[in-house]
């Protein structure tokens, strides 16, 4: 079976490839979803893909993804580490959604160590730059499939 998979991306996401390149890499956000899209297309996945900056966009678009993708590779930037409305937006979705980040938080401050949305996801993939998007995607369709 075919499958839709929506690639999700929160606030200064859009900045990628020129913010904190030493953080976050030199790749754009354009570049990361073209290369799992094309990755995608090896598999018969269709892939969507949406970013805001604005928390209630990300919430509008997992609750639009309900009924109409089968998964979602979110990385929700700072948001993971205080957003309850998030959080409720994953449960209410009912999608499995692996949370995703370029960095690994848990080497970094503190305050990147809590993720309040990790105990509704199916799982976490960080600290493997661009490459953590195709492991999360990877690792989703493993899922679908099983
Ligand atoms: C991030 C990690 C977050 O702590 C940070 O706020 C981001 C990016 C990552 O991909 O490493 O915006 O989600």
């Amino acid at each position: 079976m075919s499958h839709t998979v929506l690639i999700l991306n929160g606030p200064n996401l859009n900045l990628l490839g020129t913010r904190e390149t030493e953080v976050y890499g030199t790749q754009t956000l354009d570049d990361i979803v073209a290369s799992i899209r094309a990755h995608a297309e090896t598999v018969d996945v269709t892939i969507e893909d949406y970013q805001s900056n604005i928390e209630g966009e990300l919430i509008n678009r997992l609750h639009a993804g309900r009924g109409t993708v089968d998964g979602v590779v979110f990385n929700p930037g700072a948001f993971t580490h205080y957003s309850y409305a998030l959080r409720d937006a994953i449960s209410a979705s009912e999608l499995p959604v692996i949370e995703t980040h370029l960095s690994n938080v848990h080497a970094r401050e503190e305050f990147r160590h809590r993720t309040v949305l990790a105990g509704v996801c199916l799982g976490v993939v960080a600290g493997f730059g661009a490459t953590s998007y195709r492991l999360a995607f990877d690792a989703l369709i493993d899922h679908l499939n099983t």
